[in-house]
């Protein structure tokens, strides 16, 4: 079992070289193949010159005479179909390293995104309450999801067009100033102006992508909250207001999107008018050279026309991929801040175990924003024995939860002490920690598989005779055994086929197979009737004596024979005693025990 729950990844940009863990070799080769495919394309002009030139024209000096062999004859048909073959064969051979190079960056980039998803994921599951109390569900969703397609794109397009159209520029403009540097200075006025153009469309252009990756946001947060609540939605009767808020959401996007988009409607017919001018220009400087000069080949014109679409196509692929850089900068913003979170709950490497279920409370404070002027609990001073079975009641939001959350460090104290057998509960490991207490959570969640698998989070070890033990001392082996499957029935997304009250005891059985030390139920039995509720804690005191148990609840029936009370008012243990004790002397709990007791009579 792990013990170290975190760790704090690597930052910076060996955080993201990390991700490329496992698939350097794709990502290596990917640049290589695409320098290859570029070689061969930018040969193809050259052949097409020769073949025109020497071929056709039979021409004297037409390009790479020097390179081939005296038999083959100018203006011969072999003379053409050996350059015709070559050109097949370049072309066949662009297309293969095109193909391997779109290959290997798919897996480069898709392993990119696998192991920076993983990142993103393991740093989520070492948040503590607090850190997550800082993000919403729907914002890591995109995070997770959006945000890594964002940056995994552009990693691929990085490894293969980044290489590709620089190399593509260079040796395009190297062969066009071989065949004729004198035309050749067409593109160095060309190139400045399409660059700046670009440029110009670029600035413009990211502050409205950052707008439209904003409404995402917000698109997907009403989505998502949507379909968590489905059901609070429908008893409301709030589904005309929902469609109504996505569909103003959806337009909203929608009009971020065509502002963004629009200003790209300008970049192909710029990148056009450019080429055009210079392939009109190339024509007519060109042509007058053939006809009047008769110094320069028709194929060579033909070739360098090639060479212009070339390298403007390739200026215009960088300017792209600098526009994608800068939006999957919003993207690499929101994950550093996930993955830059500073943990506030690290656990220590300790071997020690929780030996007892002893706990001390040495005059506590809690504040869940740390301000020491703002405290939810204050001067929280108690000792419980092991095995004791402790009941905590209070009104609503007096600091119940808080307090039991302290317990098994969901959050940590501002000042003052929490022990657990006799340690403070930062001298354990998260692990041991948290293998000692177990807690039932007032806000429960199942999971989708059997109930078996649910139970075994308890213990992954258990037989399933432990599990029918706990279950039996939970009161849920009877309506599992009702069920179709028994143990082997679904549970549904979250644990829907059970009912709350089965939900519950449910929870409470998982809680039992960790065999802890100290069991916490956080208002556990809520949902379960009065009997079984009974049932259940005699169990507890039949089967667990040496447990501790804590047991908060909002009924007094339920923890009346706890050994001992704790009654909380405004974050402060106003009382502790047994029931007999607090009913002469706590007017609180007089208060509301009576208050129960009427309602019962009635
Ligand atoms: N995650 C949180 N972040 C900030 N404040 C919180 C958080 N959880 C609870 N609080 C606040 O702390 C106070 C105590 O809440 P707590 O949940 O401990 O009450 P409780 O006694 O368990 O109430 P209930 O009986 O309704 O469960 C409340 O005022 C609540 O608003
Ligand atoms: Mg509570």
């Amino acid at each position: 079992m792990e013990k170290a729950i975190n760790t704090q990844p690597p930052r910076g940009f060996k955080r993201y070289a990390g991700c490329v863990r496992g698939y350097w070799l794709p990502t290596i080769l990917t640049p290589f193949f695409m320098i290859f495919e570029v070689a061969l394309e930018v040969v193809i002009p050259l052949l097409m010159a020769a073949i025109v030139d020497g071929g056709l024209y039979a021409r004297e000096d037409f390009l790479l005479r020097s390179v081939i062999p005296a038999e083959l004859r100018t203006g011969s048909m072999e003379l053409i179909f050996t350059l015709g073959g070559l050109m097949v064969l370049a072309a066949l051979l662009s297309l293969g390293c095109g193909m391997l190079g779109a290959r290997t960056a798919a897996v480069a980039s898709m392993g990119f995104s696998k192991n920076l998803r993983r990142a993103i994921f393991d740093k989520i599951q070492s948040f503590s309450f607090a850190n997550t109390d800082k993000f919403s569900t729907s914002s890591l969703i995109v995070r997770t999801t959006t945000d890594v397609t964002m940056i995994q794109n552009v990693f691929q397009q990085i490894i293969r067009i980044f290489v590709r159209a620089p190399m593509m520029m260079v040796f395009a403009a190297v062969m066009a100033f071989n065949i004729n540097s004198e035309l050749s200075w067409i593109f160095v006025i060309a190139i400045p102006f399409l660059a700046a153009s670009m440029v110009i469309l670029v600035k413009t252009g990211h502050p409205r992508f950052m707008k439209m990756l904003k409404k995402t946001d917000a698109m997907n947060t009403s989505v998502q909250e949507n379909l968590i609540a489905m059901r609070v939605v429908k008893a409301f009767v709030r589904e005309d207001y929902e469609k109504e808020k996505f569909h103003n959401s959806v337009e909203d996007l929608k009009k971020a999107q065509v502002h963004a988009q629009k200003i790209f409607t300008f970049a192909s017919p710029i990148q056009l008018i450019i080429m055009w001018t210079c392939t009109i220009i190339l024509l007519a400087l060109g042509g007058m050279r053939i006809i009047e000069y008769k110094a320069f080949g028709p194929g060579e014109l033909t070739s360098l026309m090639t060479y212009t679409t070339q390298i403007i196509s390739s200026l215009a692929m960088v300017s792209f991929i600098i526009v994608s850089l800068a939006m999957a900068k919003a993207s690499v913003t929101r994950i550093n801040e996930v993955l830059d979170e500073e943990l506030d709950i690290i656990g220590t490497d300790s071997d020690l175990k929780v030996e007892n279920g002893n706990i001390e409370f040495r005059n506590v404070d809690f504040s869940y924003t740390g301000d020491p002027e703002n405290l939810t609990l204050s001067g929280i001073d108690f000792k419980i024995r092991s095995g004791e079975t402790i009941g905590i009641v209070g009104g609503t939001g007096e600091g119940k939860s808080t307090l039991v959350q302290l317990i098994p460090r969901f959050y940590d104290v501002l000042s003052g002490e929490v022990l657990i057998a006799g340690h403070n509960v930062k001298e354990y490991s998260l692990y041991e920690l948290r293998e000692g207490v177990s807690m039932v959570l007032q806000k429960n969640m199942l999971f989708s598989g059997s109930i078996k698998d649910n139970l075994r989070w308890g213990d992954p070890n258990a037989t399933d005779e432990e599990i029918i033990e706990a279950c039996k001392m939970a009161c849920a082996h009877d309506f599992i055994m009702r069920m179709e499957n028994g143990y082997d029935s679904d549970l549904g997304q979250g644990g829907c086929n059970v009912s709350g009250g089965q939900k519950q005891r449910l929870c409470i059985a998982r809680a039992l197979l960790k065999k802890p030390k100290i069991l916490i139920l956080d208002d556990s039995t809520s949902a379960v009737d009065t009997a079984t509720d009974e049932k259940i804690r005699q169990a507890f005191r039949e089967y667990i004596p040496g447990t501790t148990k804590l047991i908060i609840a909002q009924r007094i029936a339920s923890i009346m024979n706890s050994d001992r009370i704790i009654v909380m008012d405004e974050g402060k243990v106003v009382d502790v005693g047994t029931h007999d004790e607090l009913m002469g002397r706590s007017v609180i709990y007089r208060e509301v025990y009576e208050s129960q007791m009427e309602g019962g009579e009635e």
